[in-house]
């Protein structure tokens, strides 16, 4: 949450800053504000809304100097106005900085601070860490060898004090040349240029700029100037970072011509599903293969029991991946929402594999629920996609997903990745337990249709329009499904509920009749996922029951089915697939219903009110 970026060289900061900002948008969008060198001193612009808003306000007063910093908002302290707008000052100007995350002890360093006469102009809990900064440079005395130092003394003075995360960029009215940044708990990635530095929250707003990046690392603080920089660790002191090549491609941030990234995304679910599956199925043994499981023959084996653990959208793959390993590879699993894990402290059996299932990596309950099994001595491992994410370092091993980046607030090719590679890891844990070679090979085969079914399921896309259109003023809709297909359920209700605005619940088909059928009314459609396959007599009897009290009925059905249309009111046709791709497959109309619901009721489909892409908050 929030977005931060930071630039120090030669060109003109403010292109950078705010072509950042808008790719960073993603992760809040409340507010936003720069402060840029303008020659003599810096100039702070804040607006509060969108990017456009702050490109408004800047193009009224442009500001061209070599360095700044920018930040866009997703409020936690303090609602969204120009004054809890970042960048934030400390002291009396002479420090100006960003801040991703949360402080958690910031009432009790605000009232040392008031006591010391501080004088704060907003709610914020980062305005704190301006002023705490501000009076580490009063307390440092100075360093004439070397003209950083006391600066990154009073860092790293201030940031002892902090409880909390913190991912931070700070500039020094003094300092024209000279940016800082910290990081713990909330992510920074440092871009390499010739002369030049950038700092972002994600790689994202390098692609075009750099392909030299550096993941920052918890307690790191890293120094930049034109001419250099350097790295410190808290305890390790100065460290050498591992410098690697940018995987994002500037194509694969921008719209390409498609209206929104979540539409974008959802076209590029074939590909994507390539991508998690190239290199990783081993038709030769019938299994598949991962290189960064970091397990060694004799672990793997002794595995008893799997936790799936993640939020949101993530969690919901969890679910398919509970359904897909106990009858693959039958390990016992258990789900848990990552939130609730961390806090419940369930007993957990040692030969426990526990997999943190998250997109970007960064989402805060998953993180501290995969550290907490870990403190207890629990084997962790990290599905992701976001390459050097949070997870990703703090996981013993884990799975990329290769999904590229997901720029939508509202996960979709993440999600059908994510149940790809569940897939994968339950033919690899089945084939080292009892699945046969055949048995083998044929889940191999099945897996490989899905980026061609996702295609074909794609064509339903006018098709979709015209179901939109009919649907678009319902208040309340129920998504149904049963077996793999209940996640789906629960997937295809999230997607309408966090764009559209629209109520909607998903729950296992048969579970309706015991509660939710009294919801049925001519005025509350029903979306049954119906696919060919063993429950489908009894997903058709619940339908039925559905139609009998007068509730409209949206069908997600295979393509042939002979009596889907004597039940349905409307029916949305996906290719017959084999039940492990199914929830791949049956998942992509229901993203486009809540696409083109939402582009009806004239909502932001990228950028839904409230919310922000990756949760770095508890
Ligand atoms: C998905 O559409 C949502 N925006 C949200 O539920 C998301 O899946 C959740 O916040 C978890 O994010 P993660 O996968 O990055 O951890």
């Amino acid at each position: 949450m929030c977005g931060i970026v930071g630039y120090v060289g030669s060109d003109k900061a403010g292109d950078f800053l705010l072509s950042g900002l808008r790719r960073l948008e993603y992760r809040g969008y409340d507010s936003a504000g720069v402060a840029i060198h303008g020659g003599d001193t810096f100039h702070i612009t804040r607006a509060v809304g969108r990017i456009d808003a702050l490109a408004s306000s800047l193009g009224q007063n442009p500001v061209d100097g070599p360095i700044g910093i920018g930040h866009t908002r997703w409020a936690t302290h303090g609602p969204a106005t120009q004054e809890n707008a970042h960048p934030h000052v400390g002291g009396a100007g002479e420090v100006i900085l960003v801040h991703n995350g949360v402080i958690e002890n910031f009432q009790t360093l605000k009232n040392e601070l008031i006591e010391k006469d501080y004088v704060f102009q907003s709610a914020t809990d980062s305005e704190v860490v301006a002023h705490l900064i501000a009076e580490g440079l009063r307390v440092t005395p100075e360093t004439p060898d070397d003209p950083s130092l006391r600066y990154v003394q009073a860092v790293q003075w201030a940031v002892a004090q902090l409880r909390g995360t913190y991912g931070l960029v700070i500039a020094f009215q003094d300092q024209p040349d000279l940016l800082i940044a910290a990081r713990f708990g909330s992510p920074l990635v440092i871009g390499i240029g010739h002369g030049e530095y950038f700092v972002a929250s994600d790689s994202s707003p390098l692609a075009g700029c750099t392909d030299r990046i550096v993941y920052m690392a918890d307690h790191q603080l890293a120094v930049l100037r034109p001419g250099g920089f350097s790295v410190t660790h808290r305890e390790q002191g100065k460290v050498t970072v591992q410098i690697q090549p940018l995987e994002a491609a500037e194509e694969e941030v921008s719209l390409q011509g498609y209206e929104h990234y979540m539409l974008k995304e959802i076209y590029e679910q074939p590909e994507s599903l390539k991508n998690a599956m190239r290199g990783r199925l081993d038709e030769e043994n019938a299994t598949a293969v991962f290189g960064g499981l970091n397990l060694t023959p004799q672990q793997l084996r002794s595995v008893e029991r799997i936790i799936l653990t993640g939020c949101g959208t993530s969690w919901h793959s969890a679910l398919v991946g509970e359904y897909l390993i106990e009858e693959l590879a039958r390990i016992p699993v258990c789900v848990e929402y990552a939130s609730e894990l961390r806090y419940r402290n369930p007993p957990i059996e040692n030969n426990t594999l526990v997999f943190g299932i998250t997109q970007s990596g960064e989402t805060a309950d998953t993180l501290a629920a995969l550290r907490e099994t870990k403190r207890k001595g629990h084997r962790t491992l990290a599905l992701c996609n976001v390459v050097g994410s949070s997870i990703a370092q703090a996981a013993d091993g884990g799975v990329y997903l290769h999904a590229g980046p997901e720029i939508g607030v509202a996960s979709t090719k993440a999600y059908t990745s994510q149940c790809c590679v569940l897939a994968m890891l339950a033919l690899y844990f089945g084939r080292i337990r009892h699945l046969s070679f055949e048995a083998g090979r044929n889940i191999i085969r099945d897996l490989q249709q899905a980026p061609g079914a996702v295609q074909e399921a794609l064509n339903c896309n006018e098709h979709v329009k015209t179901v939109a259109e009919k649907y678009k003023d319902a208040t309340n809709i129920l998504y149904l499904g049963r077996q793999y297909n209940f996640p789906t359920a629960l997937e295809g209700a999230l997607k309408l509920k966090e764009i559209s605005y629209v109520h909607a619940e998903g729950y296992p088909a048969a579970e309706m009749k015991h509660g939710p059928i009294a919801l049925v009314d001519e005025k509350t459609p029903s979306v049954f996922i119906i696919p060919q396959g063993t429950t489908y007599d009894k997903v058709m009897a619940n339908m039925e029951e559905v139609k009998a009290r007068g509730g409209p009925i949206i069908a997600v059905a295979s393509k042939n089915d002979p009596h889907i249309e004597a039940v349905a009111d409307d029916v949305i046709h996906i290719p017959d697939v084999p039940a492990i791709i199914q929830p791949i497959v049956s998942v992509v109309p229901l993203q486009l219903l809540s696409y083109h619901i939402a582009l009806l009721r004239g909502c932001d489909v990228d950028k839904p009110r409230n919310l922000a892409k990756s949760v770095t908050v508890e």
